[in-house]
């Protein structure tokens, strides 16, 4: 099944509870970027259809609310806030550094999906400005070096996984070979 197809699957399961009233769209999006962290295409197209309106309406509604996400969000998701507290504190400098270290602008999401960068409001933690939500971790007075060490940390994670899966493999050879 393809990956577009296995969006539809699971978008109608989401609508075949829902009334056809036009007034649900904005839950039903909510909904269907609850299941997959963004607002598919292929999504939107079936609550088009569903509700029996066009597919530009839809589009007018998800893009006039900012809750709403066009792009897959990266496995490791990076949330800036840009709450006075954070600006007055250089939350734009920290912004700009993330930018930079991903190669991506704030809304998108790295080619291979492994990090994803957008702006918030006010996390509630402005003693600590300026902040980053990492995944789900909150990062206080962050500066460009700690964003790098942050990435880093990321990098050495990953190696470290991909040696132990080297390693699990290899044992499974061996023992293969013994039994053998
Ligand atoms: S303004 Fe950033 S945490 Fe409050």
């Amino acid at each position: 099944m393809t990956e577009e197809e296995e969006v539809k699957k699971q978008t109608l399961k989401i609508l075949e509870s829902r009334s056809r009233e036009r007034g649900k769209l904005i839950p039903i999006l909510q909904d269907i970027q609850a299941k997959f962290g963004y607002l598919p295409r292929e999504a939107m197209l079936e609550a088009a259809n569903f509700l029996d309106i066009p597919e530009s309406e839809v589009y007018s509604v998800a893009t006039f609310y900012n809750q709403f996400r066009f792009v897959p969000p990266g496995k490791h998701q990076m949330k800036v806030c840009l709450g006075t507290a954070c600006q007055i504190k250089g939350g734009k400098i920290v912004l700009d550094s993330w930018e930079r270290e991903l190669g991506i602008k704030v809304g998108e999401t790295s080619a291979n999906r492994e990090f994803g960068l957008e702006r918030v409001a006010c996390v509630g933690c402005c003693a600590m400005a300026p902040i980053t939500v990492v995944d789900d971790t909150v990062e206080g007075t962050i500066s460009p070096t700690r964003i790098k060490g942050i990435l880093l940390a990321f990098d050495l994670e990953k190696q470290k996984a991909s040696e132990e899966g080297k390693k699990v493999k290899k044992s499974r050879k061996g023992k293969k070979a013994k039994s053998s």
